[in-house]
């Protein structure tokens, strides 16, 4: 009988435990360069379209139509969900563009969906998506564009999948 099998492991030496948390220290490095390296990839799908021209006049008829219910910037309140931040990004993010502006034309305002026109519509979509941190830049958003409307939101949010 070998006596030396029950002896309790001795704790590892000081230089043991230096080197286990060096490997670890490591694989995290690494683990954080596949983050750094996929959301590189993500960056190159395609960006939700809309101009700053669209954002602007969003804005305005937003101030008109949705502020007294969901505030001035987009924050909401009380039973009035927030149209700017993570709660409305977590809602949306796995619908795509056309979700959020077909609820929007339908629903809003509360009680008068379909009461503005097509235009002030998509353009108070863009100017949601702008307060969200959503890119401007040369394609507008277009309506009526069935490819525009299918792209996805939560990679335009950073969403993770
Ligand atoms: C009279 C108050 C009122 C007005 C005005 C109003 N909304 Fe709303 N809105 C609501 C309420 C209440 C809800 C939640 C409805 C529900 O959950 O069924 C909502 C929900 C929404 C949502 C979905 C939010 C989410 O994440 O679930 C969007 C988008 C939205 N509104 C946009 C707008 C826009 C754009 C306007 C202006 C054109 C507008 N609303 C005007 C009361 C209002």
């Amino acid at each position: 009988m070998n006596r030396r099998t029950r002896t309790p492991d001795a704790p590892a030496s000081p230089a043991v435990r230096r080197r286990a948390v060096l490997a670890g220290g490591v694989a995290l490095a690494l683990a954080f360069g596949g983050v750094l390296y996929a959301s590189a990839d993500e960056a190159a799908a395609p960006a939700v379209p809309f101009t700053t021209e669209q954002v602007e006049a969003g804005q305005a008829a937003y101030q008109q139509h949705c502020a007294a219910c969901h505030g001035a910037e987009m924050e909401g309140m009380a039973h009035f969900p927030q149209l700017a931040g993570p709660t409305f990004q977590d809602r949306w993010s796995d619908d795509a563009l056309g979700d959020l502006y077909v609820y929007t034309r339908d629903q809003m305002p509360l009680g008068q969906g379909g009461s503005l026109p097509t235009e002030t519509y998509a353009e108070i979509t863009v100017a949601m998506l702008a307060a969200n941190d959503l890119a401007p830049g040369e394609t507008a958003f277009d309506p009526e564009d069935e490819d525009q409307l299918a792209l996805p939101l939560g990679p335009a949010f950073g969403a993770e999948e």
